[in-house]
């Protein structure tokens, strides 16, 4: 096993600790509801009743639940777990116990791919948006949402993660900032539009806290650096 993989394992493992423990999923889905549920609803209404959805790194939220239209797919690499433990929470949909940089599905399968707070937790998440491309069919939609950090504290989180292993944020090995994503994302997807979902007031100026983003991306066409 290579470091990243060892370190992935071992934050996986307080990953599946944290979604054990009571009263999280309750509170973690009002999350869910409250910032990507508006969203969610906006992008509904262009779907129909059998549009394929694929939710990656989908956790027990689940937050393609969301989308009221559509037949759901939901992976996670801990889904074997959260079968176990949510087994009465989890709605309905194929599940899939799988990491997102290896997505065991035919290309072009999916109208919608959505993936919230998941990407800075993957082993490799430029690997995993490829893959995230390789199944959306080409007029799909990929719906990204993740925290994202000002400059200075993101190059701080980098520092800590490779040079002060005992101080870092074990959940999260990658840090970006709204210029970070921006920049992977556009090799592989076109940016539609941009919604920051959630800000912490702070009594910092400028604020020193992470922000929750969406991204609504359509597939980027061959002829770019994507293949
Ligand atoms: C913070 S949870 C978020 C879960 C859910 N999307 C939410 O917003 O509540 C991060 C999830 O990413 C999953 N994850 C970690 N590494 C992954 C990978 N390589 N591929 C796909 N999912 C991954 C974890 O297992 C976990 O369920």
């Amino acid at each position: 096993m290579g470091e990243m993989e060892k370190r992935w394992s071992e934050a996986q493992t307080k990953e599946d600790a944290f979604w054990q423990r009571n009263g999280v999923l309750g509170t973690e889905m009002e999350r869910v509801n409250s910032r990507y549920g508006p969203v969610i609803r906006e992008i509904e209404r262009s779907l129909s009743a059998d549009s394929l959805i694929l939710d990656v790194g989908c956790g027990p939220t689940c937050s393609a639940q969301l989308f009221g239209k559509g037949k759901k797919t939901y992976l996670d690499p801990l889904m074997a777990s959260y079968l176990k433990t949510h087994s009465d929470r989890l709605p309905e949909g194929e599940k899939i116990t799988s990491t997102a940089e290896e997505i065991p599905k035919p290309e072009k399968s999916f109208d919608v791919a959505i993936c919230v707070n998941a990407l800075d937790h993957m082993i490799h998440p430029e690997k995993a948006l490829m893959e995230i491309r390789r199944v959306l069919k080409d007029d799909g939609i990929f719906v990204l949402g993740i925290f994202l950090h000002p400059a200075p504290i993101a190059m701080l989180r980098r520092l800590i993660e490779k040079w002060l292993p005992i101080f870092r944020e074990d959940a999260h090995p990658y840090s970006y900032t709204v210029k970070s994503i921006r920049g992977m994302l556009e090799k592989y997807f076109s940016i539609q539009k941009e919604i920051r979902v959630f800000r912490k007031d702070s009594a910092w100026f400028p604020s020193l806290h992470r922000e929750d983003w969406m991204f609504l991306c359509g597939k980027k066409q061959t002829g770019t650096r994507a293949k």
